[in-house]
């Protein structure tokens, strides 16, 4: 099986993203892996901290491995915004294959110094973890919300995020180009192509999409082809999840088996994964 640096060098080069699925139970895990399987597809599995701390660290890591291991799926885990050099360091020795050092709300300087001690522990653990990094404001959160957060006009110059690929040595960057996170009512800003080919130029590196929940087709396949090699979903999954089993559980109201209405919502968030996943990778 090919590492996942190569499935992302894969997708950079042939014009496709990689999709990434945030989960917070075992249903959200089947739902993307089936997903995934379906399409013949490498797959990233996301954990924030809280979602990480719901599901267990070790037992994240051998979930996500039996598949690789029992069933040769490319399917990958990630530490999706990590906050601290700490958390990052325990996903690194729990067995990630990915991590994401967010210090977007820290100082330029700051972001900087704890972005590279990352990627200089995850090159010394004996393994190859990719290290992503986030420069500017994307916002926080995966739920819906009103309307866009203050401060979503800001996004990364290319000179800056140049500036933080030289000193960091991170393997890929998330930037800010319009994008935020969660599902806003009012509908979501734009993606800047411009800017996100600009800064794929100057870096030349892969560069990560988050807050994909709520786009238009067109930001994505506009975004992929300026140099998004992969994009993050999580609202969209979680709305669709809740939705099933709400709507499960007022027509059955008797129903108490929690396999059967997380089923209900295992299937929706499967289908949310197969239409992510078909745009992504033009299948
Ligand atoms: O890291 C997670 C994502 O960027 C998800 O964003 O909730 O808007 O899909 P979203
Ligand atoms: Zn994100």
């Amino acid at each position: 099986m090919k590492t996942l640096r190569e499935y992302i060098a894969d997708a950079k080069a042939g014009g496709y993203a990689i999709g990434h699925f945030n989960i917070s139970n075992i249903e959200g895990l089947h739902a993307i892996v089936d997903a995934a399987r379906e399409l013949q597809l490498p797959v990233v599995i996301g954990l924030s901290e809280g979602e990480e701390d719901a599901i267990g660290i070790n037992q994240a890591v051998a979930l996500v491995r039996s598949f690789r291991e029992k069933e040769n799926l490319p399917v990958f885990l990630n530490a999706d915004h990590h906050y601290s050099f700490e958390r990052v360091k325990a996903c690194i020795d729990a067995g990630f294959d990915m991590v994401i050092y967010d210090g977007a709300e820290k100082s330029f300087d700051e972001n900087i110094a704890t972005a590279k001690q990352c990627v200089d522990y995850a090159r010394a653990c004996g393994r190859e973890v990719l290290v992503e990094a986030e420069i500017g404001f994307i916002g926080q959160g995966s739920s819906i919300k009103e309307t866009v957060p203050e401060g979503t006009g800001t996004k990364t110059t290319p000179e800056e995020a140049k500036q933080f690929v030289d000193a960091t040595g991170v393997d890929l960057l998330a930037p800010a180009v319009g994008s935020v996170h969660g599902l806003i009512k009012s509908g979501k800003p734009h993606i800047d192509t411009e800017r996100v080919k600009a800064i794929a130029d100057i870096t030349g590196i892969p560069l990560v999409l988050h807050g994909g929940s709520g786009l238009r087709d067109e930001d994505f396949t506009g975004g992929i082809a300026a140099g998004i090699a992969m994009v993050h979903i999580n609202t969209e999954l979680r709305v669709a999840y809740t939705e099933a089993v709400r709507n499960m559980l007022t027509e059955k109201p008797d129903e108490t088996t929690p396999y059967k209405y997380g089923n209900a919502g295992k299937e929706a968030m499967k289908n949310v994964v197969l239409a992510r996943l078909r745009l992504f990778s033009n299948k």
